[in-house]
């Protein structure tokens, strides 16, 4: 196992009513900036259920931040932020609301240009302190220090994290996900599944018990996922898929590991050319990556194809393709397709995905550092 240092100061308050609790959780007279979406919250309660839970304080509202949130809404907010002398930020909505809030977060006292925080991982010395009230399992952004922005002017997509913008608390109240479209709850077992996969389909590290948490988060996606979609009204289901998202990617299970997260780079790429959903993405270059890199990744994706799903039989060749058909018959299942073509991208963006990362300098990549841009043409010409 490698040497690590774990350190997660996310409190997280879980279940039915926990709303109701945030306001313990912000210093009383802070003034608060309320961060969110494109409006699901007034929609089902969520927002009026967080009002009542800040009654008597000094709130200031930002909505308008897109799924994918974009730099240039967000540098709006973070003029706010400085007008009004904001202490707090509540950010209530999906992973794009949280991150965008993270962004809004850092760069209020950034001397300097902010997409440098983006652009070169530029470090910052000091940040707004944050809450979340999460609306959508998905990300894990609820329990960790990431965030990803995408800038319009550009079309980049870009992340940073920093632990100085984890969140103090983030409230998970699995009632407020009852009213999420069939689309967004697929996306959200895709992206989990895949934030484990880049944790663990890598290579053996003597780490047995944080593969065997790695499968645990898996195999109950699998098992949760379907059940949400089938029977929008299982509480039960909502509540354990929430809380899988939330473990698949708060650091726990990446303790000790190495990690790839080509996948999820070569994704953001798709996103911001092409507009896919971020889980969309993933659906489609994950098989690829497995194919294309079986040969580094081989003895850990024998044990997924044994351990996940049950395949034992065959030569390792076979398992592995059809440890990788299982896993894009799961997406399928959830409907989320799988090929660029289904989302009516061709083949013409592959040169132009190659170039891009090469003149960002991500020439090098994945856990053993053998994602080249050669690396990354074989994987999307699979992903076709
Ligand atoms: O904007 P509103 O009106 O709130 O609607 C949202 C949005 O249209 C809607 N929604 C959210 N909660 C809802 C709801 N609709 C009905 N009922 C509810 N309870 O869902 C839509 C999608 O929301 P979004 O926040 O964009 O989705 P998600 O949570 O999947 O976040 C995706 C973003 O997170 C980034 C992605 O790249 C993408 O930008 N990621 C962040 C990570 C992190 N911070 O660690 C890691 C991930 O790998 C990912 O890259
Ligand atoms: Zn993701």
């Amino acid at each position: 196992m490698q040497n690590f240092v774990y350190h997660n100061p996310v409190k997280v308050l879980f279940g039915r009513g926990q709303i109701s609790n945030l306001g313990g959780e912000i210093p009383a007279q802070a003034k608060v900036l309320l961060t969110y979406g494109g409006g699901s919250i007034k929609a089902n309660g969520v927002y009026a259920q967080v009002r009542a839970a800040l009654a008597g304080r000094a709130v200031v509202e930002f909505g308008g931040i897109q799924p994918n949130p974009r730099y240039e809404t967000l540098m709006q907010a973070v003029e706010i932020v400085r007008k009004e002398g904001v202490e707090f930020l509540l950010a209530v909505g999906g992973g794009s609301v949280l991150d965008g809030t993270k962004f809004i977060s850092a760069a209020t006292h950034f001397d300097g240009d902010p997409w440098d925080i983006l652009a070169r991982q530029a470090p910052i010395a000091r940040a707004v302190p944050l809450g979340a009230v999460l609306t959508l399992p998905a990300t894990g952004s609820e329990m960790n220090f990431f965030a990803v922005v995408t800038r319009g002017e550009t079309q980049e997509k870009l992340a940073f994290g920093n632990p100085l913008v984890y969140p103090r608390f983030s409230v998970l109240d699995p009632e407020t996900t009852l009213t999420l479209p069939a689309r967004q709850i697929a996306n959200g077992v895709v992206d989990a599944f895949v934030h484990v996969l880049e944790q663990y389909l890598t290579y053996p590290a003597e780490a047995p018990l944080q593969d065997r948490l790695a499968e645990a988060i898996l195999l109950t996606l699998i098992e949760e996922g379907p059940k949400t979609l089938a029977d929008p009204a299982d509480y039960t289901a909502r509540a354990n898929l929430m809380w899988c998202a939330t473990m698949a990617l708060n650091g726990v299970i990446a303790a000790g590991v190495p990690q790839d997260w080509a996948t999820h780079m070569i994704g953001h790429e798709i996103t911001a050319l092409h507009g896919l959903d971020h889980a969309q993405t993933l659906a489609v270059v994950l098989p690829g990556t497995m194919i294309a890199r079986q040969d580094t990744k081989r003895e850990k994706i024998l044990q997924f194809a044994a351990r996940v799903w049950g395949i034992r039989e065959g030569t390792p060749e076979t398992r592995i393709v059809a440890a990788v058909e299982k896993t894009r018959e799961f997406f399928e299942s959830l409907g989320v397709p799988t090929r660029l073509s289904d989302y009516g991208v061709s083949a013409d963006t592959i040169p132009v995905i190659v170039g891009r990362m090469e003149k960002r300098g991500m020439t090098a990549f994945g856990e053993r550092g053998d994602v080249t841009p050669a690396k990354v043409r074989e994987i999307l010409a699979l992903c076709v």
